[in-house]
């Protein structure tokens, strides 16, 4: 069966068709990146009229990729939560006029379902159950999938999303939006030791997270520093606060597959592509005999073959919008 999948629920104007939500047939993503990078992070508006004006030809060139038409296509899926409200409401609506245009049914997609969904893409093999970390720009979750569509989350971030907390880090040493990739890269030739950040816990919440006081601390350092004229080594500071964010990311969730006796873990999200992350998760999950799969790089960050994987499930489980389906900007993920 083969999925036409939209996404569009922040700077990514995405379209793919995806096969039986295992074989991605063609994926298309105009980026809004370079536009955004102007302000240090994404502009709402702006982003709306991109998606305005992409969404044509990027679904068009994702038909033309996969070599079908809209009559070889069974069913649209499209992202309708949670994002920024008016990106959303572009790839909802063209999806509901096709919808209505075409006949074929509409399967509304949550978008952090989606991100998990990337690894079934990655991992012809992988079947729930199992624990996922999901750690994007605006989320951080733990989540026991339990079924494609059967979701519970077991910890949850209590202020920044581990995105988040990289993109403002990094902006405060002027790098460039999302700084968490520059982060990631500068990271490699700093010394992980040379500073001391702050660890939290969440105290009677093993599995949640809190990430403001860190991010705090490493604005404050780098205020401090640029108020005496030091130089600020970068590198050191990247590589010390990208080992604090991993670290605690993957104890409370080795902790989580421990607890609940989850043997197979997964990450997903944009942070997923975190160089430090994935080898740390790697080792970690040999130590204590988890089978550990990360989605690859192409697809951990926003794109619409996650959603065609994840739309295939949810049609098959009966999630079938009618033409009033609405955007919605949060959207927990184990609505339904
Ligand atoms: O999943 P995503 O593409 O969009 C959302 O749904 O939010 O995630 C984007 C986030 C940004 O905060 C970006 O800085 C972060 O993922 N990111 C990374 C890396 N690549 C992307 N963070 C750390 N290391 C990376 N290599
Ligand atoms: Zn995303």
């Amino acid at each position: 069966m083969k999925i036409l999948s939209i996404e569009s629920s922040c700077d990514e104007t995405a379209a793919a068709v995806v096969e039986d939500g295992r074989n991605v047939l063609s994926s298309v993503i105009a980026s809004q990146v370079e536009e955004h990078k102007l302000y240090g992070g994404v502009v709402p508006e702006i982003a709306s009229r991109r998606h305005a004006e992409a969404i044509v030809p990027v679904v068009k060139q994702a038909l033309n990729d996969a070599d079908v038409t809209m009559d070889d296509i069974e069913a649209i899926a499209v992202t309708h939560a949670p994002g920024l409200i008016g990106a959303l409401l572009v790839g909802v609506n063209f999806a509901k006029g096709l919808s209505l245009a075409t006949g074929k049914p509409l399967v509304p997609t949550h978008h952090l379902r989606s991100h998990i969904a990337s690894n079934y893409i990655s991992h012809k093999e992988l079947k729930p159950p199992f624990m996922c970390l999901v750690v994007s720009g605006g989320h951080s979750h733990i989540v026991m999938v339990e079924d494609y569509t059967k979701m519970k989350v077991i910890g949850r971030t209590r202020d920044d999303a581990a995105g988040e907390a990289f993109d403002k880090a990094a902006r405060t040493m002027n790098m460039p939006y999302p700084g968490g990739i520059e982060m990631d890269k500068i990271a490699e030739s700093g010394d992980p030791k040379a500073f001391k950040f702050p660890r939290p816990v969440v105290h009677d919440a093993p599995y949640d997270f809190s990430f403001s006081g860190l991010k705090t601390s490493v604005i404050n350092l780098i205020h401090n520093m640029e108020q005496r004229g030091e130089e600020i080594p970068k590198a050191d500071i990247c590589a010390s606060f990208r080992s604090a964010v991993v670290e605690l990311l993957v104890s409370n969730t080795i902790k989580a597959c421990e607890d609940f006796d989850i043997k197979t873990l997964v990450i997903a999200g944009g942070v997923s592509a975190n160089s430090l992350l994935r080898t740390r998760f790697a080792e970690e999950s040999e130590k204590h005999g988890i089978k550990f799969y990360k989605p690859d790089k192409s697809v951990c960050t926003d794109n619409a073959a996650m959603v065609g994987s994840q739309g295939y499930y949810e049609y098959l489980n009966g999630n079938i919008a009618d033409l009033s389906l609405n955007a919605v900007a949060t959207l927990p993920i184990d609505y339904r």
